[in-house]
């Protein structure tokens, strides 16, 4: 028998980035969820894959909105992970957001995505996203390791 907590603290010893999946609710306010579980998976087309629990509130807008963006954080937003990572009044304010692309302000990079597949598995849903429109820039990312940011000013 396979221990929750044994089986979460092993892969808490695998390095990870930080990022902020994000959607825009019927009223236009922007929600995001701090998302580790993330990864580029098809060049061509461009796919990222992001895993994101059955019970996350983001859920219900994940189902319904038509464009989703992943940023990926840098090393000085480590209060932006924690802010995402919890309950919180949904607010505008961290993202530049203009037309359909929004995004975390000065993230290390971000993707401006639309749902391609998705599949529920075990008590996560995993979406497959394909990338419209990207920007990166050379900066140091957020690293999650051990249950804590690794690397945070
Ligand atoms: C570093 C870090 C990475 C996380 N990665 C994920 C993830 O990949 N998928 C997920 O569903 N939740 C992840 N979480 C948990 C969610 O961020 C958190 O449970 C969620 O924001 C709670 O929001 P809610 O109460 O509105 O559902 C992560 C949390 C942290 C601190």
């Amino acid at each position: 028998m396979i221990d929750e907590l044994d089986f979460r603290k092993s892969w808490s010893f695998f390095p990870t980035g930080v990022s902020v999946l994000a959607v825009k609710n019927q009223n236009d306010i922007i929600q995001g969820m701090t998302a580790s579980s993330v990864m580029s998976i098809s060049l061509n087309p461009p796919i990222i894959m992001v895993s994101v629990g059955v019970e996350r509130s983001i859920i219900k807008n994940l189902k319904t909105s038509e464009f989703i963006s992943v940023s990926l954080l840098s090393k000085n937003q480590a209060d932006i992970a924690n802010y995402f990572s919890r309950p919180h009044n949904p607010d505008n304010n961290f993202f530049y957001n203009k037309e359909n692309c929004f995004y975390i302000k000065e993230c290390l990079g971000y993707f401006l995505c639309k749902k391609n597949d998705f599949i529920k598995i075990g008590d996560h849903i995993v979406y497959f996203l394909e990338v419209e429109k990207f920007e990166f820039q050379d900066i140091e990312p957020l690293v999650w390791y051990k249950g804590n940011f690794e690397n945070s000013l």
